[in-house]
């Protein structure tokens, strides 16, 4: 039960009541939208540089390869639409190759991060003199009411991967919230990372340098600024594992000892078992079934994929 003090400040914070939730809970667990504070999203840059890293490196050289080809099924006067825009670095590849086939376009990027936002409109205007960039402010989970009240055809950008962070029906909730605000001839491109060997998985998500331990701990630290916490922050070990039957990566924060925190802000206290985990994030990997019953499901129809030479990453266009 929580105290007075705790119903207060859960009240008015649903992230504190997320986090409130998954620590009290067996097994542990926090919300992965945790990871992504100025420090957390630095280390994600990081991370997509890493070796070991391949995802995005993979999804840019298949847009790189197949920019043409895919706006050429998308179809002819297109605006463009991006969920988790961020700031757009993967996107320019379109952009400049949907320009060289219509003189001006539009884009709206869409994210909760209005720097990110800022960053996308400032560069891709000075990039492209020919694009309008209309970005909006917004979490894209609960689907983009404003979408609808865009005329002519849209190409909606759901690249990154991004999907694979939510479990498979919440997946295909988002994409029918966004499927209702489409009409007939628009279509969807979607970046979903493929099922493969975890030889190359698990080293994609504990590299050896150590960037994604300190990314997943970051979790903690940030806990510890925001949340006047005192999580010994490392005694705490990354674990990254295959959970084949799921299909997914799993990050987890493994205690190294038998240990107590306490978090001020909720008045919360926990201990932690020497070997016990906090899930902090899953990440799923598709096979093309799933990738088929999920946009199935969510009342698209899977037109083409494209994918590098070794299947590791697939780029999707489904149509409403
Ligand atoms: N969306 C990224 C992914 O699933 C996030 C990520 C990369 C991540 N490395 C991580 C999350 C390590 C937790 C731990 O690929």
């Amino acid at each position: 039960m929580a105290t007075s003090k705790q119903l207060q400040f859960l009240a008015n914070d649903a992230i504190a009541l997320e986090v409130f939730e998954g620590l009290s809970a067996t097994p542990k667990r926090l919300p992965s939208k945790l990871f992504y504070d100025h420090i957390g999203s630095a280390l994600f840059e990081q991370i997509t540089e890493l070796p070991e890293y391949y995802l995005t490196r993979t999804e840019r050289s298949i847009l790189e390869s197949f920019a043409g080809d895919i706006l050429q099924h998308a179809g002819t006067s297109l605006t463009l639409v991006e969920l988790g825009a961020g700031t757009a670095s993967k996107t320019c590849i379109l952009i400049e190759e949907l320009l060289r086939r219509q003189s001006r376009a539009l884009f709206y990027p869409i994210d909760v991060s209005p720097s990110a936002l800022q960053e996308a409109e400032a560069q891709l205007g000075r990039q492209f003199p020919g694009l309008r960039v209309n970005p909006i402010v917004a979490d894209y989970t609960g689907g983009v009411p404003a979408l609808s009240r865009i005329s002519g055809r849209k190409l909606v950008l759901y690249i990154g991967s991004s999907i694979g962070n939510f479990e498979p029906d919440e997946s295909v909730r988002i994409l029918r919230r966004i499927r209702r605000t489409l009409r007939a001839g628009d279509a969807l491109l979607l970046g979903a990372d493929f099922a493969k060997s975890p030889k190359i998985l698990l080293p994609a998500y504990d590299d050896s340098q150590g960037v994604t331990a300190r990314f997943n701990q970051n979790i903690l630290a940030r806990l510890n600024r925001e949340l006047d916490a005192d999580f010994a922050v490392d005694r705490f070990r990354h674990v990254a594992l295959w959970n084949r039957r799921q299909s997914r990566i799993e990050a987890h924060l493994e205690s190294t000892t038998s240990q107590t925190a306490f978090i001020s802000a909720l008045d919360l206290d926990l201990s932690f078992a020497p070997g016990e985990r906090i899930h902090t994030e899953n990440s799923y990997k598709y096979t093309d079934a799933m990738i088929e019953s999920i946009l199935r499901d969510s009342g698209f129809t899977l037109e083409h994929t494209w994918c590098d030479r070794k299947k590791w990453f697939g780029v999707h266009l489904a149509r409403v």
